[in-house]
């Protein structure tokens, strides 16, 4: 628990530092990270980003793969997943445009794509380290409440609520903001060898005290990491409010 959004960025900007720099710079075995969108991944992009501009941290050997993406919005869209990741993050630094991995919600056969994706990392030996963020309705990546805690890559209704939570994005218009998703899994999350979780601010409150406090839950996917044996949560005082 920090103090602030600000503290909890820069711990886990700090963390996953420290995690790529103990894994070294191999370029046989690259360090696997898995990506969030959303708000409050930001921070800690932005933190990334400067210690790859004070030459403390480099990602020439880091294979990223992100855990979402829209169906059917275009990926120049300026809310496509894609465009999110570039502008926060992969543009600033110095990965290699090959070792992106993000999923393609345009493509024609959107379960191919799905399996594309989970053949694809199991091909570079697994993730090592996934982060993510949480929905108010404790959903990880788009595995909205009811999800199965096997699920794995695969196209996702969203619920209403995340649509509502998203319409932000989106002119404030629920019309505009796109009813499916492409998503990892609970277990393509949980697969990953570490888990961590970055959740900021009092509309996250009861979404954490469910994650923690409760049993799992697939209503509340993000509890999954409670079976985890290496899984920590990053979050502010705001968020702590229900515990
Ligand atoms: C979307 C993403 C999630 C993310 C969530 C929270 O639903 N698919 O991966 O965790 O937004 O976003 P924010 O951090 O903006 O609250």
């Amino acid at each position: 628990i920090r103090d602030d959004q600000e503290s909890a960025a820069y711990y886990t900007a700090n963390y996953i530092k420290k995690r790529i720099l103990e894994f070294g710079p191999t370029s046989e075995r690259p360090f696997v990270l898995g990506l969030p969108t959303g708000s409050s991944p930001i921070p800690v992009y932005k933190h990334l980003v400067q210690f790859y501009k004070n030459k403390e941290l480099s990602f020439e050997h880091v294979i990223t793969f992100n855990m979402d993406e829209y169906v059917g919005l275009p990926r120049d869209h300026p809310e496509s997943y894609h465009t999110f990741m570039f502008s926060n993050f992969f543009k600033h630094i110095d990965i290699k445009p090959e070792n992106i991995n993000m999923l393609n919600g345009n493509c024609e056969e959107l379960q191919n794509e799905c399996q594309r994706y989970e053949d694809e990392i199991a091909r570079v030996g697994g993730i090592e380290l996934f982060l993510g963020g949480i929905g108010p309705d404790g959903h990880i990546a788009f595995n909205e409440p009811g999800s199965s805690m096997k699920s794995r890559t695969r196209v996702k209704t969203l619920a209403y609520e995340t649509v509502l939570a998203n319409a932000r994005f989106f002119g404030g218009d629920v019309n505009k903001v796109p009813k499916l998703a492409l998503t990892v899994g609970v277990a393509t999350v949980t697969d990953a060898r570490e888990v961590v979780i970055i959740i900021a601010g009092a509309h996250k409150a009861i979404a954490l005290a469910k994650c923690i406090e409760e049993g799992v839950n697939h209503m509340w996917t993000v509890s999954a990491i409670q079976l985890h044996p290496s899984a920590m949560i990053v979050c502010d005082e705001d968020a702590t409010l229900e515990l």
